[in-house]
């Protein structure tokens, strides 16, 4: 499924009708603010050594919006989830990720971050789909990789863009804080899947059999 590159990139992934509608749907979603701190992350959970990477004394941080789970939220959400974004991840793994993690929707908008990180306990296959209408390289909110030398690439949340990552291995990844300066916000739905059953997780979850 992956080749060399860890990040498989899709654009336009829905189409139009289907996005039309998501995107509709998006903003009359209820989101809570969720505001986490790990003291002593950067020490073992996300412990790299790199001069670059933040070190052992930091505190790991992470801010955003998180949609609440309604009716409303699920109809909607399940048919992207289960016609298009199992139905990609499936046929491009020939079949062989079969377990899926019912996805979340972000909301990320002024003060929004994330810290370096790594999500590799969660699945093996991550995936991110993004909403967004004209967002603006300044307005922050921008995911970056660091590639095998440590470079960050950045993905700019271009609208209707899937981004399925191979998470085998550790993938160092931050997302730039947005500025009190920006008034509108884009969307995530974000997720995991594996080739086996995955562990249940309070914040992320049942693993599905699809
Ligand atoms: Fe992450």
């Amino acid at each position: 499924m992956f080749r060399k590159n860890p990040i498989i990139k899709i654009n336009k992934f829905l189409d139009e009708k289907s996005l039309k509608k998501i995107k509709k749907i998006l903003p009359k979603l209820k989101f809570k603010t969720v505001y986490q701190e790990r003291k002593k992350h950067f020490s073992h959970v996300f412990k790299f050594n790199d001069s670059k990477w933040p070190s052992k004394k930091e505190k790991w941080s992470a801010r955003f919006g998180v949609a609440i789970n309604d009716e409303k939220k699920r109809k909607f959400v399940d048919e992207i989830f289960y016609n298009h974004i199992v139905k990609e991840i499936k046929k491009r793994s020939k079949n062989k990720i079969k377990y899926f993690l019912y996805p979340n929707i972000y909301k990320i908008k002024a003060g929004d971050f994330f810290r370096c990180h790594y999500d590799q306990f969660a699945g093996t296959v991550g995936y991110t789909l993004f909403f967004s209408t004209d967002w603006k390289w300044d307005y922050g909110g921008i995911l970056h990789f660091l590639d095998k030398n440590l470079k960050p690439e950045a993905f700019f949340p271009e609208d209707n863009i899937l981004l399925i990552r191979n998470e085998k291995k550790p993938l160092l990844h931050y997302v730039t804080q947005v500025p009190k300066y920006v008034e509108s916000s884009h969307y995530l739905i974000l997720g995991w899947a594996k080739s086996k059953p995955g562990k249940k997780s309070k914040f992320r979850g049942e693993y599905l059999k699809l």
